[in-house]
C-alpha cells in the first residue's frame, strides 16, 4: 500500500471526526446542566459552557494518562464541573490560614505495633459522607466527623452532629460560618457550651443563620481537644488507637476537584499551605506493601457522588503530602 495514501486517509478521519466530538461534548453538557439542574441566563451558559468544556478536556486527557501509568489515581466530571479553580477555592475550601495561631501540640512519644491497615468505618465510628453545599464550612463536617467518632468510642452510640450549630453559633470562638473556621475553635465552642445539638435537632441548611443551639437535644460534650505534632507518625498512631482524626489539607489543585479514585498524589500539592479541614478515618495500602503505595483513607464533605463514594485515598508517608498531618487533632471526651 502507497504510504502517503495511508496519510491521507488518517488525516481526513481526524478532520471528520472533530465535529461529532464536539457534538457529543454538547449533548454531555446538556446531561450535566440537568443532572445538576444547572438555569443560567444567556450570557452566563456561554462562559460557563467553556469553562466546563475545559475542565472535560483536562479530565479527558489526565484519564488518557492515567490508563497510561503515569498517575495513581483518576479523575471524573463531578457538580463542580463548571466552576473554574479560583471559584471552587474560594467556595470549598474554609479551612482559615492561621499560621501564627499557636497550638500547645501533646509531646506523646510514639510506641510501635500498630497495624499496617485501620478503617474505622467497619467498626461503626463514622456517620454516612455529607455534602456542605456551596458554604465553607469543612472545618464544622471535620469537627463533628472527630466527635462522632469519639462519642461512638465513649458510649456505644453513633449520632450525627449539628455542623450548622457550630455554622450559626462559633463566631465567639474565632470562625466564620460558611466564610471558613477552624476544628480547634469549634472544638472549644462545644466546650464553652457544654454541649452540641444533634444532626436531626439542627439540620444543616448550608447558610450561616441565627444561633439556636438547644441544650435539650445535645448529643455531645467534650473535656478538651489534643493537637498533635506535625508527623505522620503521630497521625498514624493516633488514627490506630484513638479513632477518627482532624486534620487540613491542600485541596486547591484541579486534580482534587475532580479527583475520582485511586491514591492522589500531586507535585504541586503544599505540605504548609492547607485550606480544606477533613477526617482521616484510617489507613492502608494497595497491593504489596511498599512506600508509594500507602494511603490515608479521608472522609470528605462533598457529597457520595465526589471521589470514591465521598472518599479520598491521600498519599501517606511521602513526605506529609498535601499537609495531611501539618494540623491534626481531636477532641477528648
Ligand atoms: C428544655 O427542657 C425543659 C424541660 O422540659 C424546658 O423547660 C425548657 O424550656 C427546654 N429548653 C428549651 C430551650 O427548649
Ligand atoms: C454533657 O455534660 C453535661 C454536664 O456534665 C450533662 O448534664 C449532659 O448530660 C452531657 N450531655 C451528653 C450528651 O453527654
Amino acid at each position: 500500500m502507497n504510504p502517503s495514501l495511508l496519510l491521507t486517509a488518517l488525516c481526513l478521519g481526524i478532520a471528520s471526526a472533530a465535529p461529532e466530538f464536539d457534538h457529543s461534548l454538547n449533548t454531555q453538557w446538556e446531561l450535566w446542566k440537568a443532572v445538576h439542574r444547572r438555569l443560567y441566563d444567556l450570557n452566563e451558559e456561554g462562559w460557563r459552557k467553556e469553562v466546563w468544556k475545559k475542565n472535560m478536556k483536562m479530565i479527558e486527557l489526565h484519564n488518557q494518562e492515567y490508563s497510561e501509568g503515569k498517575y495513581s489515581f483518576s479523575m471524573a466530571m463531578n457538580a463542580f464541573g463548571d466552576m473554574t479553580n479560583e471559584e471552587f477555592r474560594q467556595v470549598m475550601n474554609g479551612f482559615q490560614r492561621q499560621k501564627n495561631k499557636k497550638r500547645k501540640v501533646s509531646q506523646e512519644t510514639i510506641f510501635a505495633s500498630i497495624p499496617l491497615s485501620v478503617d474505622w468505618r467497619e467498626k461503626g465510628y463514622v456517620t454516612p459522607v455529607k455534602d456542605q453545599g456551596k458554604c465553607g464550612s469543612c472545618w464544622a463536617f471535620s469537627t463533628t466527623g472527630a466527635l462522632e467518632g469519639q462519642m461512638f468510642r465513649k458510649t456505644g452510640k453513633l449520632v450525627s452532629l449539628s455542623e450548622q450549630n457550630l455554622v450559626d453559633c462559633s463566631q465567639p470562638e474565632g470562625n466564620h460560618g460558611c466564610q471558613g473556621g477552624l476544628t480547634d475553635n469549634a472544638f472549644q465552642y462545644v466546650l464553652d457550651v457544654g454541649g452540641l445539638d444533634s444532626e436531626e435537632s439542627y439540620p444543616y441548611t448550608g447558610l450561616a443563620g441565627t444561633c439556636h443551639y438547644n441544650p435539650n437535644n445535645s448529643a455531645a460534650n467534650v473535656t478538651g481537644f489534643v493537637d498533635l505534632p506535625k508527623q505522620e507518625k503521630a497521625l498514624m498512631k493516633a488514627v490506630a488507637t484513638l479513632g477518627p482524626i482532624s486534620a487540613a489539607i491542600d485541596a486547591s489543585n484541579p486534580s482534587f476537584q475532580f479527583y475520582k479514585s485511586g491514591i492522589y498524589y500531586e507535585p504541586k500539592c503544599s505540605s504548609e499551605s492547607v485550606d480544606h479541614a477533613v477526617l482521616v478515618v484510617g489507613y492502608g495500602f494497595e497491593g504489596a506493601h511498599s512506600d508509594d503505595n500507602k494511603y490515608w483513607l479521608v472522609k470528605n464533605s462533598w457529597g457520595e457522588r465526589w471521589g470514591m463514594n465521598g472518599y479520598i485515598k491521600m498519599a501517606k508517608d511521602r513526605n506529609n503530602h498535601c499537609g495531611i498531618a501539618t494540623m491534626i487533632s481531636y477532641p477528648t471526651v
